[in-house]
Order: C-alpha cells, then structure tokens, then sequence
C-alpha cells in the first residue's frame, strides 16, 4: 500500500522519466556505436556512381582489408587502367575508384549528309548527345533535323535517320491581268532567282500602276518572296482641304503613292494628319485632314509637321525630341540659378555686416555715454570732497 502510492500519485512524472532514460540510453548507444565505428578499422561504401554498380549485396560496413567489387553499368563500357575492385584501407577510405572506369557507349558517328552539315553541339556522340543537321544555302531539308542518341538495351543507336538536302526550286510565278515579269521563258527558278513585274501599256489615256512589290524572288522551295503585284488604274480624288492650304505635292493628276502636305490657315486647327498618301486603292491615306475653327482643346499639343515627300511615307523617322538627351537651355538655366544665389549670399553679407556695425556703433556710444558719466560722478564726487575740507 505505502509503496504503490508514490506510483499511481505520479504516474505522469514516472512514464516522463522512464521515456527520457529510453532516450539518454539510445544515444548513448548511437554514440557507443559511433566510437567502436571509428575507433575500429572499418569502411562504409562509398556513395554511389554514375557509371558503376556494386557486384553483390551491401554490407554495413567493411572491415580493413576487404574487397568490394564494381562494374559497368549497362551501356557503358570498362575502360582499360581504371580500377574496379576498391579495398579497405586502415584510415576508413577506400582506394579511390570513379566514373572514369566505365565510359558511355558511342552511336555510330554520322557524317554530313550531301549539300549538308552535321554538328554534335554536346561534342560526342555517346548516348545522350544530339546531331543537328543542316543544309547549305539553296537546299532545303527533307526528314529530321535533330536526332538523338538513344540507348536500347545494352546498345546504344540514332533514333532517326540522317535527313536529305534537297535543292530549292520554284515554279514560275503567276501571271497578271494587263502586266508581265521578266524571265517568261523560264520553267525552273533556282533559291534567290528573281523576276521583275511590269504593266502593259495602255493605248490611250488611263495609265496602269503597279500596285504591291515589283520584285519576286524564289524565297523556299515553291515558296516566292511575296504575292504578285496588280496593274490598275490608280486615280485618287483631288485633294481638297477648307480652310488649308497645301504645301507639297502641287498637281493635277493624283496616282499610286503620291503625296500632299498640308497646313490651316490661322485661326484654324487640324484635325488629321498633315501628310496623305494615295494608296492603290485610289484613296488618300490617311484620310485628308480637316481644318476646324475653334480654339483647340487645351490639352492637345501644337502638331510637328513633318515634311515627307519620298513616295514610301514611312521611311522617315518622324521628328521627336529624345527624353535624357541635353536640354540646350539647361546650361543656361543653371548659369543663371547660379548667378541668383550669389547675388542673394552677397546681399546677406552685406545685410548682416551692416546690423553688426549698427550693434557695434550702438554699444561703443553707449559705452561712451557710461564713460562720460562715470566722470562726471568723480568730478561731482571731487567737487562735494573738495568743498568738505574748506568748512
Ligand atoms: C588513406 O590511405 C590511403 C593509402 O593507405 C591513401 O592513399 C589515402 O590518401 C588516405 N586517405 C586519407 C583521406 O587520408
Ligand atoms: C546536347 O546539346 C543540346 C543543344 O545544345 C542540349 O539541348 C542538350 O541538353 C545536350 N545534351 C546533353 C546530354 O548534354
Ligand atoms: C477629329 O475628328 C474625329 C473624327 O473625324 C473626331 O472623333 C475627333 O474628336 C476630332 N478631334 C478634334 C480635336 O476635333
């Protein structure tokens, strides 16, 4: 009875005690164990290769002197003067083997293909590694550009085959209603070949424009540089704007890619572009601008008229200032800020100077004044001590 009681009175505190004793005892163990470890001539196996695999089953641990062997794994080959059988040695290392022993199997090299080039940008052609083909300029390729090699079982292979360079050719281009091209005789165009568009005269008055690219050129294989040009009549409206003037472009007949400039007359603001183009549709893009009365809305800015006359409107970079480049005022501005705050350091000066010499004025007359009368104190003084002594 005496003795159970401490026990169901404190059943926590002995199941606590009793867990930390397990605890205490399992290190000390660990430790024990680490110690006859190190303390005994003894190996673990090195950490596993790449390239290697253990003959046999592990063990725990090796004892001084023994022997584990390893061999290549599959798809790689032994390679001759590396070991493979590392022993243990006294200091608990192993006579070092590595990855170098066993190197990976090789695919058949693979050289260019005909008017092509073979690269083997990992630089070997082990499994693992890519071959990119590519052909010269002027063919084009037909199968795999890329093939890898692969490993299958023991032996590695290509995973495709090498692809052919076929020669780019083109069939002639297609003809156009009231035009030509150039080289009409010719059946095949080689890569690069090119032919030139022109329209057929037209016996009296209209006149036909070729309207898109003039030039063609055989681009791929079958595949030409650009759709075919059109021939047609290309009469845009005259160019009229109220309350504008024109600038450029002046005359009487409007065609393909003809350009007009133009400004408003004051007291007018423009609404559009200054700059029209008459497209092969007979129409002026964009779209002629308007001159408007009115003042204009504050926030819009006053238009950069940029003069462009080239018949391809868009060449020219339009006009702009470039944000971070110098300011030409800037220098200027600074000279002047600098010249400011100079003028206002020296009136400073010149202020204070002038207070200290009032301060100091005041305080010498006032100094002064205290001289004056302190003497004239010791001359009343002098004169009631002098008048004493003659009663
Ligand atoms: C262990 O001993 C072997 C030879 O007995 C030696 O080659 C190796 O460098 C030693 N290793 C270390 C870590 O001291
Ligand atoms: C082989 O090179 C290609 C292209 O540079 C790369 O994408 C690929 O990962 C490389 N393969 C190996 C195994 O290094
Ligand atoms: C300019 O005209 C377009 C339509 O032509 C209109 O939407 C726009 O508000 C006009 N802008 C000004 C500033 O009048």
């Amino acid at each position: 009875m005496v003795s159970s009681a401490p026990c169901t009175a404190l059943p926590g505190r002995g199941k606590s005690s009793f867990t930390l004793q397990r605890c205490l005892l399992g290190i000390f163990l660990a430790t024990l164990a680490f110690l006859l470890f190190t303390l005994s001539d003894a190996c673990v196996l090195p950490p596993p290769f790449q390239a290697l695999e253990l003959v046999g089953k592990p063990k725990p641990y090796y004892e001084v002197g023994e022997e584990v062997t390893y061999r290549c794994k599959k798809g790689y080959d032994q390679v001759l003067g590396f070991l493979t059988i590392a022993t243990c040695e006294p200091n608990h290392t192993w006579v070092p083997i590595s990855d170098d022993a066993c190197m990976k199997r090789k695919c058949p090299y693979l050289g260019d293909p005909k008017f092509g080039k073979a690269d083997y940008p990992n630089g070997t052609y082990q499994w693992g590694a890519q071959v990119h083909f590519s052909c010269s300029s002027g063919y084009y390729i037909i199968g795999k550009a890329i093939i890898n090699c692969v490993l299958k079982g023991e032996n590695p292979h290509w995973d495709g085959k090498v692809p052919q360079c076929e020669k780019i050719l083109c069939a002639p281009p297609p003809k156009i209603k009231d035009g030509k091209y150039s080289f009409s005789d010719i059946e095949v165009f080689e890569y690069m070949e090119a032919v030139t568009y022109s329209c057929n005269k037209k016996p009296a008055g209209e006149e036909l424009t070729l309207v898109g690219e003039k030039e063609l050129y055989c681009a791929g294989n079958g595949v030409w540089s650009s759709s075919p040009p059109q021939c047609k009549v290309v009469k845009c409206p005259f160019p009229a704007v109220e309350n504008g003037n024109q600038l450029l472009g002046l005359g009487k007949k409007f065609s393909y890619r003809d350009t007009v400039v133009f400004e408003c007359i004051q007291g007018y603001y423009m609404n559009g572009s200054t700059t029209s183009v008459c497209n092969g549709e007979s129409v002026w893009e964009p779209p002629l601008p308007k001159c408007l009365k009115a003042a204009p809305p504050p926030n819009t800015k006053p238009p950069t008229i940029s003069y462009s006359v080239s018949t391809s409107p868009s060449t020219k970079p339009p006009i702009s200032t470039v944000s971070g480049y110098p300011n030409p005022d800037g220098p200027f501005d600074d000279e002047f800020a600098q010249w400011i705050i100079l003028l206002i350091i020296l009136i400073a000066i010149v202020l204070i100077a002038i207070i200290i010499l009032c301060l100091y004025r005041r305080f010498q007359r006032r100094k002064k004044g205290k001289a004056v009368r302190a003497q004239y104190n010791t001359y009343q003084k002098s004169l009631t001590t002098s008048a004493e002594p003659t009663t």
